[in-house]
Parts: structure tokens; C-alpha cells; sequence
């Protein structure tokens, strides 16, 4: 009996061991370090279909016929001929529309749009072309079709534009479709015999973010305004080394008339030839004058990234492949250049550009990638001369090195070495990893160099190999990983997950943060986390130890993360928490000194199927969920008491 008792105090001492709550202690009177306001940040890449056919809120692919196959993207018919001498020297292509030959036969064109067109009933758009009439005048019909209706007539909108005179001019016609329909296409018949030039052939929605012409899609640019993100970086990524140099991304190619931008192709339409894409090319509309712009409107700083006179280094292994170390001049004024349009008085050449396209303004651009994701010798060398030319006439101007695509390891151990030596302001480094790595790594920047460079942890994401891809375990995971970002606040001032957009059609790289198909579009469980840290950035990084340890999922931490800052605006104190364990955790956040608490809120990220995406028409799955959490106050602090549910993110903030 008394051995029977014996046990049975000890399994309930060994019971009341295990339900010990996890005590976190937040120093609030000593700030560890500011929380850089472009702590949270976006990359874009016009990959997946991201510009054309995503953000960029043209509806017509090819809209110019300078794809190498002059009607890739459309159907031609009757009597059509293709012609170089149009009004834009560097997009010089045009057609013409003539006489068919007979009165019921047809000549005209139609459009597939990508992945088909998508209207929306009731909505407007803005079909425009620019046309001459080659005899004086004449007529072309435009419509919206269904290629597949087993309905009565193709066409749900028709109506005709009268071409007048024989000199190139923009025609507008506004589109009001009745019908809602993802996948329509545009017809263009000649109207009549009389031959027709058209250039051009433009739809975009009237309700474009913030209302422009050569807009934004509306959903699209509100998901990144949405998050508040304090950098953007752009254009890439890949696409501005190119598979070689020919096809880099010229910035100087994407700025003026919108008309006059040439064509480029867009790497991602072969690079993984298991996901083929012969028809993605780059139409520039989406160009730098527009991502400055859209910058500003989400109110983050931009961080453009330019070629350091290098191709792609996946694809080009041999010195020759890149620009000669003492032929780098170009590449070097296009970085003068850039800060110039950016940033340059309206009386220079750049500025007066700006100026014209309509921002006078300057852009108060404060960063500059040089290089994407190059690494060893091949890149330091070329990085120098840059470096050399920008510090003495740009030193206001912080210039982002690389590290490479490796998380750790000798290449990676010799970019930061090189990039410590070059004296880089920050390094951007890259891992798209899988879901062990991330819930070992909660220590990483605990470990980096205080003196050093700055991190850009440029591009990352959780991968989950072998299992579906943006499962919701896979975010939490970010979310954990995240608050060693955070408690590091000293080192890590600038981090962005990558890829940003996925078409569902057109996709070439998974996971990704924001997934859209022509008429829809869903934010994903990672995107909730980056949500979750830029709304709740806070100003300063706080101490938040467990048994005097940072809490980063360490052994004896029950899959606990955790950090914590201060919020010197707000007057509050934010404490993230992500449980990456199987069971629910009780956990108790002393608050020291910390005198008056009012009341704790919470914001959950929290499923019951870890393999929730919320890329599905029943979007969404996971959203954040408010609560929340008990406070008691002392004569030496607060305390917070909770119990955090098993896979969880939770954000308390206590005001
Ligand atoms: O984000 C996709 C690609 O990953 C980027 O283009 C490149 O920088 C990295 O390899």
C-alpha cells in the first residue's frame, strides 16, 4: 500500500512536471536593437506569369505581335499581312486587315489572352489600338467571345470602331460585358473591304489599382498593400542575369511609351521544361517607372536589382559567359542612370523621363541591388568596379551583394567572407529549404558577425518536399524560423519570402506566397505570416529568454519559438509565439517591469489540417483568428498566460 501511494505521488509529481508552463521573461526596459522599418519586405519576379498575365493588368498577350512567332497568342485569318515600318522603331511589327475576297468570307484575328481572358459582368474595360485606315476610313467589329459555347452565338460583346484617316492614331472603346467569364477571348473582325492597320491591341480593366491606365490588377496589388511591407524588391531574381546576356532585364527597356518597350524574353518559359511555356515573354508594360510607382503606393522602399554584368550562373559556368571585367561600363552607367531617374533633379536626362512619365518627384530610392544570386570570384571581381564608382558619386546609396543561393557551406562561407571584404551594406542570402531545416535554424543569426554587413534574407521559403506544397505546416514553420529574424533585429534589417505570385495555369516554381487564376485570387497561409510580422513589426527588438536561453526550438523546448519587441508609437508590447509540437503548450510571458496592462489581444494562425493551402475556391481555409489572453499585474511586471494550441502561430500584443 505504501509503495502503491509512493507511485502514485510520483506520477502525479511527474504529471505536474510535465504541466509546468513554459516562463518566458521579457526584459521591457532595455531595447536589444531597432526594428529597421524594411524589416518585412516583398521580392517580385515576373515569374509564374507574376507581370504578364498577372499583375500587370493587360488582358492581351502579344499585343504587339513582336513575339519571335508574329501570331503567337492568336488566331490569324482571311486576308492578313504582317508588317515592320509601325509607328514604334523598337517595336516595329504591325498588321493589316484587307479585303477578304468575298462577302462572307472574313478577315481578323482573335486573341487567347493567357490562359484566356477574364471579365467580369458589369465591370468595364478599356480596348484600345492603335490603327490607320489605309484607304481613308474603315471599320473594325470587336468582340468578346466563348470559344467553347455550346450556346447560340460566340460572342457576348460586339461592337464596331470606325477607323478614320490614314495616319496611325489611338482608338478607345469601353467594354461592358454582361456576362462573368474566366477564359473568354477578343475577336477583331475587319468590318466591310476596306484594309485596316492595327498596332498595339490593348484591354485592360477600367478599375485597375489606384484607377491607372497601363495599370495594376486591382486584387493583386491590394494583397501586397495589404501586408504593409516595408521594402520591394525588384525586377528578379533570375530574369536579370537571363539565360545569357542578350535577354537580361535592361531596365532602360521598360521606361517611355508604353508602346515602345521592346520585348524580352522571359526565362521561365523553358527553364524547367517539365512546366513548358513557349508563349511567356516579357512586354516591359510592367517596367521600372511602375514598380517605383507601386513602391510608393504600398509604402515600402525600393530595392531594384541590376545586372553585374553577368549571365545566369546556373547556365553559364565559363568566365567568357559575362561581360569582360574591363568592358563593364555600361553596365555601371546603367546604375548611374538608375539612381538618376530614380532620384535625379527633373532638369537631367533621367529626371526629365520621370518627370515626363508623371512623377517629377523624386522616388527617394535608398538601395541598390548589384547582382542577384552570383557567386565566387566571377561575381566579387565584377562587383568591385561597380562598388568603386557608386561609393564616390552615390555614397547616400547602400548597395546589396550576394551570397549566393546556398544557406551554409563553403560558397556561401566565401560570399560573406568577399562580401564583408567589399564592405557590401547588406548581403542577400537565399534558401528555399526544407521543413527540418527551418525548425533547426532558429539559432541562425544568433551566430552571425555583429560587425559585419547587414542581412537581406532576400528570398526564402519553407519547402515541402514530398508532400503538397503551401501546406499550412510548412507556414508555421516560417513563422518560427521568423523569430530568430526578429530577435537578430541588429543584423537582419531586411527579409522577403519568395516567389511572390503564381498563376494556377501558368506556374513554373511552387510554393508561393499569393496564388491567382483570371478572376480570383488567394492568399496563402504563409502569406498570413508575413502579414502577421510586417502588421506587428513593433520598433524595437526586446530580450525574450526561457531559463535564460533564447526560445528557437532548442532541445528541452518543447517546439517553442519566440520573440518579442516593443511598439514605442503604439505604446505596446508583441510577443510572437509559434508551436511547432504536437500538443497545445502552456506558456507564461513575465513582462518585467512592465507596471500597467489593460489588455492582452491575440491573432491565431491555426488549422486542424496541415495541409490546408488555401489555393481552392472554398478560400479561405486559414485566416488569422482574434482572441484573447489573461493578464495579471505586479509590482515587478505583467504576466501573460496562455496555452498555445499544438501547430500554431499566436501573436499577443499587450497594451
Ligand atoms: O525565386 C525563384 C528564383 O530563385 C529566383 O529567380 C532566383 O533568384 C532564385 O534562384
Amino acid at each position: 500500500m505504501k509503495q502503491l501511494l509512493l507511485t502514485a505521488a510520483l506520477s502525479l509529481g511527474t504529471m505536474a512536471a510535465v504541466a509546468q508552463p513554459a516562463t518566458f521573461e521579457v526584459n521591457t526596459k532595455r531595447d536589444v536593437a531597432p526594428i529597421q522599418s524594411t524589416m518585412y519586405g516583398l521580392f517580385f519576379e515576373d515569374i509564374n506569369y507574376a507581370a504578364d498575365g498577372g499583375l500587370y493588368g493587360e488582358l492581351i498577350k502579344n499585343r504587339s505581335f513582336e513575339f519571335p512567332q508574329t501570331f503567337m497568342g492568336w488566331q490569324s485569318f482571311g486576308n492578313i499581312e504582317v508588317k515592320l515600318d509601325g509607328p514604334f522603331d523598337r517595336c516595329p511589327h504591325y498588321v493589316v486587315l484587307g479585303d477578304p475576297g468575298h462577302r462572307d468570307k472574313r478577315t481578323g484575328l482573335i486573341n487567347e489572352g493567357f490562359f484566356g481572358i477574364g471579365v467580369k459582368a458589369g465591370e468595364q474595360y478599356r480596348f484600345t489600338v492603335w490603327a490607320k485606315a489605309l484607304d481613308g476610313s474603315g471599320s473594325i467589329r470587336v468582340q468578346l467571345i466563348d470559344p467553347k459555347t455550346m450556346g447560340e452565338r460566340q460572342e457576348f460583346f460586339s461592337e464596331s470602331v470606325k477607323i478614320e484617316g490614314n495616319e496611325w492614331k489611338k482608338y478607345e472603346l469601353i467594354i461592358t460585358p454582361k456576362i462573368t467569364f474566366d477564359q473568354s477571348h477578343l475577336r477583331i473582325f475587319l468590318d466591310g473591304t476596306k484594309a485596316v492597320a492595327l498596332e498595339h491591341v490593348s484591354l485592360f480593366p477600367v478599375d485597375t489599382y489606384k484607377g491607372r491606365e497601363n495599370g495594376l490588377r486591382k486584387d493583386l496589388a491590394q494583397a501586397l498593400e495589404d501586408i504593409h511591407p516595408g521594402v520591394f524588391r525588384f525586377p528578379g531574381g533570375c530574369i536579370v542575369e537571363g539565360t545569357d546576356l542578350a535577354t537580361r532585364y535592361q531596365w532602360k527597356h521598360t521606361v517611355g511609351p508604353v508602346e515602345n518597350r521592346p520585348l524580352n524574353e522571359n526565362r521561365w518559359h523553358y527553364t524547367f521544361p517539365h512546366r513548358f511555356f513557349p508563349d511567356y515573354f516579357q512586354s516591359y508594360g510592367l517596367g521600372f517607372f511602375e514598380y517605383f510607382q507601386l513602391s510608393e503606393d504600398i509604402g515600402a522602399e525600393p530595392l531594384p536589382v541590376l545586372n553585374v554584368g553577368m549571365a545566369c550562373q546556373f547556365q553559364n559556368s565559363r568566365e567568357e559567359d559575362h561581360v569582360a571585367i574591363d568592358a563593364l561600363d555600361e553596365y555601371i552607367q546603367d546604375c548611374l542612370d538608375l539612381i538618376e531617374f530614380a532620384n535625379g533633379d527633373v532638369s537631367t536626362t533621367w529626371g526629365k523621363l520621370r518627370a515626363d512619365m508623371g512623377h517629377p518627384e523624386p522616388f527617394n530610392m535608398k538601395y541598390l541591388g548589384i547582382g542577384n544570386e552570383q557567386w565566387d570570384t566571377v561575381y566579387f571581381r565584377r562587383l568591385q568596379p561597380f562598388l568603386d564608382v557608386i561609393r564616390v558619386k552615390h555614397p547616400e546609396i547602400k548597395i546589396i551583394g550576394t551570397s549566393g543561393p546556398d544557406s551554409e557551406g563553403k560558397m556561401f562561407e566565401i560570399g560573406w567572407e568577399a562580401m564583408r571584404a567589399q564592405k557590401a551594406d547588406l548581403v542577400d542570402e537565399h534558401f528555399y529549404r526544407p521543413e527540418k531545416w527551418f525548425l533547426a535554424e532558429g539559432l541562425r543569426y544568433d551566430k552571425y558577425d555583429r560587425k559585419g554587413p547587414k542581412v537581406f534574407a532576400g528570398e526564402y521559403a519553407c519547402h515541402s518536399r514530398g508532400k503538397k506544397w503551401n501546406r499550412f505546416e510548412a507556414s508555421i514553420l516560417e513563422a518560427a524560423f521568423m523569430t530568430g529574424m526578429e530577435r537578430n533585429a541588429d543584423v537582419v534589417h531586411m527579409t522577403a519570402y519568395a516567389p511572390l505570385f503564381a498563376h494556377v495555369d501558368g506556374w513554373q516554381w511552387r510554393p508561393d506566397l499569393i496564388w491567382f487564376d483570371n478572376l480570383n485570387s488567394w492568399r496563402t497561409c504563409s502569406y498570413y505570416v508575413q502579414q502577421l510580422y510586417a502588421h506587428n513589426a513593433g520598433t524595437h527588438a526586446l530580450s525574450l529568454l526561457w531559463n535564460k536561453a533564447p526560445v528557437a526550438g532548442q532541445e528541452g523546448q518543447r517546439g517553442l519559438f519566440a520573440s518579442a519587441v516593443r511598439d514605442a508609437n503604439a505604446g505596446t508590447i508583441i510577443v510572437k509565439v509559434a508551436n511547432t509540437s504536437q500538443e497545445p503548450q502552456d506558456i507564461s510571458i513575465f513582462l518585467k517591469g512592465l507596471k500597467a496592462a489593460s489588455e492582452v489581444t491575440t491573432v491565431s494562425l491555426i488549422s486542424d489540417d496541415m495541409d490546408a493551402d488555401n489555393i481552392q475556391k472554398e478560400y479561405p481555409v486559414v485566416t488569422p483568428q482574434p482572441g484573447k489572453a489573461e493578464v495579471s499585474v505586479d509590482k515587478k511586471g505583467a504576466t501573460v498566460t496562455d496555452q498555445v494550441p499544438a501547430m500554431s502561430f499566436r501573436v499577443y500584443t499587450v497594451k
